[in-house]
């Protein structure tokens, strides 16, 4: 109900739960997270459930969840007194980073995967002002890259292996706890790439039913896009053996092109931990139930939409109950990828090989005449 800046943030009005500020002049805040739960009856029936929630972080102020864990990252960067932050990202790590450095002054230096990012994440990066780097690699090399050269360089590296972004973003959770009046769902569905988030969701529901906010845990559901699902693979061999990354992962989710995700370890104690599970999608199932999602109003991008495919699986394999109240992370907005939804419902979607994708779902728009009468017999 206050109006100072740090109350007004859905990160920082709950920074008793990560409380390693110190001094509150150092945070940076854009008036992140307060992002709504909305019902979906639409989607809902597509994933075979009476009723789902859409926790849609794509409301951010630079459109996903990333902010949520940024805004903490940026102002432990002020508090180390660092100068220089460098991430690796599939496109909204580094819109957001450059967002909270330009906000914190601080100088942004970020490294994305040539071609493989979407413009509008892209253009993001640029307009914030940061230094941009387009490497001919792909997310994995690239990270390995970065981690030694920030060291080198002395530069601050703000993906989300940094611990300070993993704090950030438990508040997703906690706010969806706080907006059901602390009511913990069945199951929380989200989608998984380099697996930070499902790590940070673990350690927010592990510490919010340790102190007694929430009397029960509810199941994570991870959803990968089958062509870079290495942590898919793992939980069906039950965590038996080692993990095996996908050398060349491929997927038109940009945002979850990524095999090798460095924080498996944490995201398989968060499975373990919630009795989750983890499945696939595949890039039809994915355009498939992002054309639904839109259907309901919402939308937002496809590695978000990765989440009513798995869902659909879930419930069609009696995994998850039809009855079962499911909350879904939706973790970036519908205008991050606007060149693959054109596509989509325009039948010009081609998956990573070539292959035309069915668009199931298609509105094609009709180009017509400047003639009222041709327009007027079209709509009759
Ligand atoms: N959804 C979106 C829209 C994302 O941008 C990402 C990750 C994920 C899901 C997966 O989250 O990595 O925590 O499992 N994007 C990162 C980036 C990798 O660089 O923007 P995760």
């Amino acid at each position: 109900m206050n109006n100072t800046p740090l109350d007004q943030s859905g990160v920082w009005r709950y920074r008793e739960l990560f409380p390693f500020l110190g001094d509150e002049k150092f945070a940076v805040t854009l008036r992140e997270g307060n992002t709504p739960l909305l019902d979906a009856p639409v989607a809902a029936r597509y994933g075979g459930l009476d009723k789902l929630t859409l926790k849609h972080q794509g409301f951010n102020p630079t459109g996903s969840f990333k902010d949520n864990g940024m805004t903490c990252g940026a102002s432990q960067a002020r508090r180390l007194g660092l100068k220089r932050v460098a991430c690796v990202s599939t496109g909204n790590t580094s819109a957001s980073m450059a967002a909270y450095a330009a906000a914190g002054g601080l100088q942004p230096v970020i490294f994305i995967p040539h071609g493989n990012i979407s413009y509008g994440k892209l253009a993001q990066a640029l307009e914030y002002g940061a230094k941009t780097f387009q490497v001919e690699a792909n997310f994995d090399q690239i990270l390995k890259l970065v981690r030694t050269l920030a060291e080198k360089l002395g530069i601050y590296l703000l993906n989300s292996i940094n611990p300070f972004r993993i704090e950030g973003q438990k508040s997703i959770i906690i706010e969806m706890m706080d907006q059901r009046d602390w009511r913990a769902p069945d199951w929380i569905v989200v989608p998984g790439g380099n697996l930070g988030n499902v790590s940070a969701f673990g350690k927010a529901l592990r510490e919010l039913h340790t102190h007694g906010f929430i009397n029960r845990i509810p199941r994570i559901a991870v959803i990968q896009a089958a062509g870079a699902a290495p942590f898919e693979e793992f939980f069906r061999r039950q965590g038996k053996g080692e993990f095996v990354p996908v050398e060349h992962p491929e997927t038109l989710a940009t945002a979850i092109k990524i095999g090798d995700p460095v924080s498996w370890p944490k995201a398989w104690q968060a499975i373990t931990m919630s009795n989750g599970v983890v499945e696939k999608a595949s890039e039809q199932e994915i355009a498939d139930a992002k054309a639904q999602i839109g259907l309901s109003g919402i939308g937002c991008e496809p590695a978000s939409a990765a989440t009513l495919a798995g869902i659909r699986k879930l419930t069609a394999a009696g995994v998850m109950d039809k009855n079962a109240d499911v909350v879904a992370v939706l973790t970036g907005n519908l205008l991050k990828d606007s060149e693959y939804i054109y596509r989509y419902h325009t039948n010009k979607l081609e998956a990573s090989g070539g292959q035309l994708l069915q668009s199931t779902f298609a509105n094609s728009p009709v180009v017509v005449p400047n003639d009222e009468d041709h327009i007027a017999k079209l709509l009759a």
